[in-house]
Protein backbone atom coordinates (compact mmCIF):
# COMPACT_ATOMS: atom_id res chain seq x y z
CA UNK A 1 0.00 0.00 0.00
CA UNK A 2 2.68 2.70 0.60
CA UNK A 3 4.78 1.42 -2.19
CA UNK A 4 1.84 2.29 -4.49
CA UNK A 5 1.27 5.65 -2.74
CA UNK A 6 4.76 6.04 -3.22
CA UNK A 7 4.54 5.25 -6.97
CA UNK A 8 1.39 7.05 -7.13
CA UNK A 9 3.08 10.06 -5.89
CA UNK A 10 6.09 9.81 -7.82
CA UNK A 11 3.66 9.81 -11.01
CA UNK A 12 2.56 13.12 -9.89
CA UNK A 13 5.18 14.96 -9.49
CA UNK A 14 6.35 14.44 -12.90
CA UNK A 15 3.59 16.75 -14.03
CA UNK A 16 4.44 19.35 -11.55
CA UNK A 17 6.38 22.11 -13.83
CA UNK A 18 6.08 25.86 -13.90
CA UNK A 19 6.19 27.70 -17.29
CA UNK A 20 7.50 31.81 -17.01
CA UNK A 21 6.14 34.44 -17.13
CA UNK A 22 7.97 35.74 -19.93
CA UNK A 23 7.14 32.38 -21.90
CA UNK A 24 3.49 32.96 -21.74
CA UNK A 25 3.86 36.81 -22.45
CA UNK A 26 5.97 35.92 -25.39
CA UNK A 27 3.52 33.37 -26.86
CA UNK A 28 0.49 35.17 -25.76
CA UNK A 29 1.20 38.35 -27.25
CA UNK A 30 0.72 36.81 -30.81
CA UNK A 31 -3.45 36.31 -29.73
CA UNK A 32 -4.07 39.74 -28.57
CA UNK A 33 -7.28 40.35 -30.95
CA UNK A 34 -8.60 36.76 -29.45
CA UNK A 35 -9.18 37.41 -26.10
CA UNK A 36 -11.25 40.96 -26.25
CA UNK A 37 -14.74 40.18 -24.39
CA UNK A 38 -13.86 36.44 -23.76
CA UNK A 39 -13.86 34.12 -20.75
CA UNK A 40 -10.51 32.67 -19.79
CA UNK A 41 -10.27 29.57 -18.19
CA UNK A 42 -6.90 27.97 -16.45
CA UNK A 43 -7.61 24.82 -15.71
CA UNK A 44 -4.13 23.02 -14.29
CA UNK A 45 -3.56 25.69 -12.33
CA UNK A 46 -2.39 26.90 -8.67
CA UNK A 47 -3.00 30.43 -8.40
CA UNK A 48 0.14 30.67 -6.16
CA UNK A 49 2.41 28.97 -8.26
CA UNK A 50 1.02 29.70 -11.79
CA UNK A 51 1.73 32.46 -13.94
CA UNK A 52 -1.14 31.50 -16.29
CA UNK A 53 -2.84 33.33 -13.68
CA UNK A 54 -0.67 36.32 -12.95
CA UNK A 55 -0.95 37.18 -16.74
CA UNK A 56 -4.48 36.79 -17.39
CA UNK A 57 -5.32 38.42 -13.65
CA UNK A 58 -2.16 41.36 -14.48
CA UNK A 59 -3.72 41.46 -18.03
CA UNK A 60 -7.45 41.73 -17.61
CA UNK A 61 -8.10 45.60 -18.83
CA UNK A 62 -5.34 45.12 -21.19
CA UNK A 63 -6.93 42.04 -23.38
CA UNK A 64 -10.28 43.24 -22.07
CA UNK A 65 -11.35 39.79 -20.78
CA UNK A 66 -14.58 39.21 -19.53
CA UNK A 67 -14.12 36.62 -16.68
CA UNK A 68 -10.56 34.94 -15.22
CA UNK A 69 -11.05 31.41 -13.97
CA UNK A 70 -8.86 29.41 -12.68
CA UNK A 71 -8.97 25.91 -10.55
CA UNK A 72 -6.29 24.52 -8.40
CA UNK A 73 -6.20 20.52 -8.37
CA UNK A 74 -5.28 18.84 -5.38
CA UNK A 75 -3.22 16.06 -5.85
CA UNK A 76 -4.39 13.23 -3.06
CA UNK A 77 -1.57 11.35 -4.11
CA UNK A 78 1.21 14.63 -3.79
CA UNK A 79 0.11 14.84 0.07
CA UNK A 80 3.21 12.96 0.76
CA UNK A 81 5.64 15.77 -0.50
CA UNK A 82 4.44 18.81 -1.71
CA UNK A 83 4.17 22.05 -0.02
CA UNK A 84 2.87 23.24 -3.30
CA UNK A 85 -0.28 21.78 -3.53
CA UNK A 86 -3.38 23.54 -2.34
CA UNK A 87 -5.23 22.08 1.24
CA UNK A 88 -8.62 21.80 -0.85
CA UNK A 89 -9.54 21.97 -4.39
CA UNK A 90 -10.58 25.64 -5.08
CA UNK A 91 -11.41 28.02 -8.08
CA UNK A 92 -10.88 31.36 -8.36
CA UNK A 93 -12.85 33.91 -10.48
CA UNK A 94 -11.79 37.48 -11.13
CA UNK A 95 -13.99 40.17 -13.22
CA UNK A 96 -11.49 42.47 -13.03
CA UNK A 97 -10.63 45.88 -11.77
CA UNK A 98 -13.08 47.04 -9.48
CA UNK A 99 -10.56 50.06 -6.80
CA UNK A 100 -9.54 51.84 -10.37
CA UNK A 101 -5.59 50.72 -8.93
CA UNK A 102 -5.54 47.96 -12.49
CA UNK A 103 -3.94 45.55 -10.06
CA UNK A 104 -5.86 42.13 -9.38
CA UNK A 105 -6.34 42.47 -4.95
CA UNK A 106 -7.27 39.64 -3.04
CA UNK A 107 -10.69 41.07 -2.41
CA UNK A 108 -11.64 41.22 -6.16
CA UNK A 109 -10.78 37.19 -6.69
CA UNK A 110 -13.92 35.59 -5.54
CA UNK A 111 -12.27 31.56 -3.82
CA UNK A 112 -14.94 28.65 -4.28
CA UNK A 113 -14.40 25.61 -2.78
CA UNK A 114 -14.44 22.71 -4.88
CA UNK A 115 -16.40 19.52 -3.99
CA UNK A 116 -13.40 16.93 -5.45
CA UNK A 117 -10.43 17.33 -5.74
CA UNK A 118 -10.41 19.77 -9.07
CA UNK A 119 -9.54 17.20 -11.71
CA UNK A 120 -10.17 18.71 -15.11
CA UNK A 121 -12.10 15.58 -16.09
CA UNK A 122 -14.56 16.05 -12.91
CA UNK A 123 -17.52 17.28 -13.49
CA UNK A 124 -17.82 20.56 -11.59
CA UNK A 125 -14.51 21.28 -13.73
CA UNK A 126 -16.41 20.76 -16.87
CA UNK A 127 -19.30 23.06 -16.20
CA UNK A 128 -16.85 25.66 -15.67
CA UNK A 129 -15.26 24.82 -18.77
CA UNK A 130 -18.65 25.11 -20.64
CA UNK A 131 -18.79 28.78 -19.45
CA UNK A 132 -15.05 29.24 -21.10
CA UNK A 133 -14.34 30.80 -24.43
CA UNK A 134 -10.96 30.32 -24.53
CA UNK A 135 -8.33 28.00 -22.33
CA UNK A 136 -4.78 28.55 -21.62
CA UNK A 137 -2.78 26.32 -19.99
CA UNK A 138 -0.03 24.27 -19.22
CA UNK A 139 -1.29 20.92 -18.37
CA UNK A 140 -0.11 17.12 -17.33
CA UNK A 141 1.27 16.13 -19.87
CA UNK A 142 0.90 12.75 -18.50
CA UNK A 143 -2.60 13.56 -19.28
CA UNK A 144 -2.18 15.43 -22.19
CA UNK A 145 -4.14 12.81 -24.93
CA UNK A 146 -7.48 12.97 -22.48
CA UNK A 147 -6.63 16.62 -21.92
CA UNK A 148 -6.95 17.74 -25.68
CA UNK A 149 -10.05 15.18 -26.56
CA UNK A 150 -12.10 17.09 -23.89
CA UNK A 151 -11.30 20.13 -25.28
CA UNK A 152 -12.21 19.14 -28.89
CA UNK A 153 -15.22 17.52 -27.25
CA UNK A 154 -16.69 20.78 -25.94
CA UNK A 155 -15.12 22.65 -29.18
CA UNK A 156 -13.23 25.38 -27.01
CA UNK A 157 -10.56 27.55 -28.62
CA UNK A 158 -7.62 27.27 -26.75
CA UNK A 159 -3.50 27.44 -26.70
CA UNK A 160 -1.53 24.84 -24.30
CA UNK A 161 1.72 24.12 -23.75
CA UNK A 162 2.60 20.39 -25.06
CA UNK A 163 5.59 18.39 -26.31
CA UNK A 164 6.25 18.12 -29.90
CA UNK A 165 6.39 14.18 -29.50
CA UNK A 166 2.40 14.73 -28.92
CA UNK A 167 1.83 16.12 -32.84
CA UNK A 168 2.06 12.19 -33.62
CA UNK A 169 0.02 10.79 -30.81
CA UNK A 170 -2.80 8.71 -32.45
CA UNK A 171 -4.93 10.94 -30.57
CA UNK A 172 -3.37 14.34 -31.62
CA UNK A 173 -2.44 13.86 -35.33
CA UNK A 174 -5.27 13.92 -37.04
CA UNK A 175 -6.52 17.30 -35.49
CA UNK A 176 -3.62 18.44 -37.01
CA UNK A 177 -4.00 16.87 -40.21
CA UNK A 178 -7.34 18.18 -40.62
CA UNK A 179 -6.25 21.45 -39.43
CA UNK A 180 -8.38 21.48 -36.57
CA UNK A 181 -5.31 21.98 -34.11
CA UNK A 182 -1.62 23.93 -35.00
CA UNK A 183 1.41 24.68 -33.62
CA UNK A 184 1.45 28.15 -31.85
CA UNK A 185 4.29 30.49 -32.46
CA UNK A 186 7.12 29.46 -30.33
CA UNK A 187 8.89 25.80 -30.45
CA UNK A 188 11.68 24.97 -28.42
CA UNK A 189 13.61 25.56 -25.77
CA UNK A 190 12.00 25.91 -22.71
CA UNK A 191 12.87 25.89 -18.66
CA UNK A 192 10.56 25.60 -16.14
CA UNK A 193 10.78 25.83 -12.09
CA UNK A 194 10.30 22.43 -10.73
CA UNK A 195 9.23 21.37 -6.97
CA UNK A 196 11.91 21.66 -4.03
CA UNK A 197 11.86 17.27 -4.25
CA UNK A 198 12.35 16.87 -7.63
CA UNK A 199 14.68 14.65 -7.93
CA UNK A 200 17.81 15.68 -9.74
CA UNK A 201 19.09 15.10 -13.03
CA UNK A 202 22.30 14.54 -15.23
CA UNK A 203 20.99 16.61 -17.71
CA UNK A 204 18.67 19.68 -18.47
CA UNK A 205 18.20 20.31 -14.71
CA UNK A 206 19.72 22.57 -12.50
CA UNK A 207 19.16 24.86 -9.37
CA UNK A 208 19.78 28.29 -9.17
CA UNK A 209 21.37 31.16 -6.65
CA UNK A 210 18.16 31.41 -4.69
CA UNK A 211 18.24 27.51 -4.30
CA UNK A 212 15.10 27.30 -6.81
CA UNK A 213 15.36 24.19 -9.12
CA UNK A 214 14.77 24.00 -12.82
CA UNK A 215 14.42 21.39 -15.65
CA UNK A 216 14.16 22.45 -19.40
CA UNK A 217 13.17 20.54 -22.67
CA UNK A 218 14.39 21.34 -26.01
CA UNK A 219 10.66 20.27 -27.24
CA UNK A 220 8.30 22.20 -26.18
CA UNK A 221 5.55 23.84 -28.47
CA UNK A 222 2.66 25.47 -28.14
CA UNK A 223 -0.61 23.84 -29.59
CA UNK A 224 -3.71 26.16 -30.32
CA UNK A 225 -7.14 26.34 -32.68
CA UNK A 226 -6.25 30.41 -32.37
CA UNK A 227 -5.31 31.56 -35.66
CA UNK A 228 -1.59 33.67 -35.85
CA UNK A 229 -0.01 35.36 -38.20
CA UNK A 230 2.70 32.81 -38.82
CA UNK A 231 0.22 30.18 -39.80
CA UNK A 232 -0.32 32.05 -43.01
CA UNK A 233 3.23 32.87 -44.05
CA UNK A 234 4.70 30.45 -46.81
CA UNK A 235 7.72 28.88 -46.37
CA UNK A 236 10.68 30.04 -48.49
CA UNK A 237 11.24 27.26 -51.21
CA UNK A 238 14.31 27.79 -52.80
CA UNK A 239 16.07 24.13 -53.73
CA UNK A 240 15.29 22.42 -57.54
CA UNK A 241 14.21 18.62 -56.99
CA UNK A 242 16.77 16.19 -58.06
CA UNK A 243 16.37 12.18 -57.48
CA UNK A 244 20.03 12.00 -56.09
CA UNK A 245 19.03 14.63 -53.36
CA UNK A 246 15.74 13.51 -52.68
CA UNK A 247 15.60 9.62 -52.62
CA UNK A 248 12.55 7.78 -52.51
CA UNK A 249 11.64 5.78 -49.60
CA UNK A 250 11.86 2.12 -50.11
CA UNK A 251 8.32 1.28 -48.57
CA UNK A 252 6.14 4.48 -49.28
CA UNK A 253 5.82 6.80 -52.70
CA UNK A 254 7.31 9.46 -51.64
CA UNK A 255 10.57 11.09 -51.66
CA UNK A 256 13.11 12.04 -48.36
CA UNK A 257 13.25 15.59 -47.38
CA UNK A 258 15.66 15.93 -44.07
CA UNK A 259 15.19 19.27 -43.23
CA UNK A 260 11.79 21.73 -43.85
CA UNK A 261 14.17 23.99 -45.55
CA UNK A 262 15.24 21.63 -48.67
CA UNK A 263 11.45 21.22 -49.54
CA UNK A 264 12.22 21.79 -53.09
CA UNK A 265 10.09 24.51 -54.57
CA UNK A 266 9.25 22.33 -58.17
CA UNK A 267 8.03 18.47 -56.70
CA UNK A 268 4.67 18.02 -56.69
CA UNK A 269 4.71 14.77 -55.48
CA UNK A 270 3.82 13.42 -51.67
CA UNK A 271 6.91 14.30 -49.70
CA UNK A 272 7.85 13.14 -45.99
CA UNK A 273 9.23 16.32 -43.78
CA UNK A 274 10.68 15.82 -39.99
CA UNK A 275 7.46 16.86 -37.72
CA UNK A 276 9.29 20.40 -37.07
CA UNK A 277 8.10 21.11 -39.98
CA UNK A 278 4.58 21.91 -38.30
CA UNK A 279 6.49 24.87 -37.16
CA UNK A 280 6.04 26.88 -40.35
CA UNK A 281 3.25 24.91 -41.42
CA UNK A 282 0.90 27.04 -43.63
CA UNK A 283 -2.01 25.27 -44.90
CA UNK A 284 -2.53 27.44 -47.80
CA UNK A 285 1.00 26.06 -49.20
CA UNK A 286 0.67 22.54 -47.89
CA UNK A 287 -1.58 19.88 -47.40
CA UNK A 288 -0.82 17.04 -44.81
CA UNK A 289 -1.12 13.88 -46.33
CA UNK A 290 -0.27 11.29 -43.37
CA UNK A 291 2.27 10.29 -40.30
CA UNK A 292 4.94 7.58 -41.06
CA UNK A 293 3.87 6.10 -38.28
CA UNK A 294 0.69 4.90 -40.10
CA UNK A 295 1.97 5.65 -43.20
CA UNK A 296 5.21 3.08 -43.23
CA UNK A 297 3.34 -0.16 -41.80
CA UNK A 298 4.93 -1.76 -44.90
CA UNK A 299 8.12 -3.04 -44.12
CA UNK A 300 11.01 -3.81 -46.67
CA UNK A 301 10.48 -7.46 -47.48
CA UNK A 302 14.36 -8.69 -46.91
CA UNK A 303 14.78 -6.31 -44.03
CA UNK A 304 16.64 -8.24 -41.23
CA UNK A 305 14.13 -8.94 -37.92
CA UNK A 306 16.81 -7.59 -36.04
CA UNK A 307 16.13 -3.91 -37.64
CA UNK A 308 12.53 -3.81 -37.29
CA UNK A 309 10.52 -1.88 -35.12
CA UNK A 310 7.26 0.28 -35.24
CA UNK A 311 6.21 1.67 -39.12
CA UNK A 312 8.68 4.10 -40.17
CA UNK A 313 9.86 5.35 -43.76
CA UNK A 314 13.07 3.31 -44.82
CA UNK A 315 15.62 4.79 -47.31
CA UNK A 316 18.37 1.88 -48.97
CA UNK A 317 21.75 3.00 -49.79
CA UNK A 318 24.37 0.86 -50.68
CA UNK A 319 22.28 -2.29 -50.07
CA UNK A 320 21.78 -1.03 -46.14
CA UNK A 321 18.75 0.43 -45.27
CA UNK A 322 18.22 3.72 -43.05
CA UNK A 323 15.10 3.86 -40.60
CA UNK A 324 14.02 7.43 -40.56
CA UNK A 325 12.43 9.32 -37.41
CA UNK A 326 8.88 9.96 -37.61
CA UNK A 327 8.25 12.04 -40.81
CA UNK A 328 5.09 14.12 -41.80
CA UNK A 329 3.85 13.15 -45.52
CA UNK A 330 3.10 16.56 -47.67
CA UNK A 331 2.44 17.17 -50.67
CA UNK A 332 2.47 20.98 -52.40
CA UNK A 333 -1.01 22.98 -52.98
CA UNK A 334 -0.50 24.18 -56.55
C1 LIG B 1 2.86 20.94 -16.25
S1 LIG B 1 2.13 21.52 -14.75
C2 LIG B 1 1.79 23.16 -15.17
C3 LIG B 1 1.28 23.98 -14.06
C4 LIG B 1 0.82 25.37 -14.51
N1 LIG B 1 -0.25 25.25 -15.49
C5 LIG B 1 1.98 26.12 -15.10
O1 LIG B 1 2.08 26.16 -16.32
O2 LIG B 1 2.81 26.63 -14.36
C6 LIG B 1 0.57 20.71 -14.80
C7 LIG B 1 -0.29 20.95 -13.57
O3 LIG B 1 -1.49 20.20 -13.70
C8 LIG B 1 -1.86 19.69 -12.43
N2 LIG B 1 -2.64 18.48 -12.66
C9 LIG B 1 -2.22 17.20 -12.69
N3 LIG B 1 -3.24 16.37 -12.91
C10 LIG B 1 -4.34 17.15 -13.04
C11 LIG B 1 -5.70 16.88 -13.28
N4 LIG B 1 -6.12 15.62 -13.44
N5 LIG B 1 -6.57 17.91 -13.35
C12 LIG B 1 -6.13 19.19 -13.22
N6 LIG B 1 -4.84 19.51 -12.98
C13 LIG B 1 -3.96 18.50 -12.89
C14 LIG B 1 -0.55 19.42 -11.74
O4 LIG B 1 -0.71 19.47 -10.35
C15 LIG B 1 0.36 20.51 -12.30
O5 LIG B 1 0.45 21.60 -11.42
Amino acid sequence: MANRNLNAAKEAKKDEFYTQLEDINNELRHYREHFRGKTVLCNCDDPRVSNFFTYFAYNFEFLGLKRLITTCYKSQSMDLFSQNECDQAIYLIYDGDRNGNNIPDAEEIGIHPLKGDGDFRSQECIELLKQADIVVTNPPFSLFREYVAQLMKYEKKFLIIGNQNAVCYKEVFPLIMQNKVWIGNYSGDMAFKVPEDYEPRETRYWQDTTGQKWRSMGNICWFTNLDIKKRHEDIILYKHYNPDDYPQYINYDAIEVGKTELIPCDYNGLMGVPVTFLDKYNPDQFEIIGVSLVLGNKKPEDLPKSKQGGPAFYLKKNNEYKRLYNRIVIRRKI
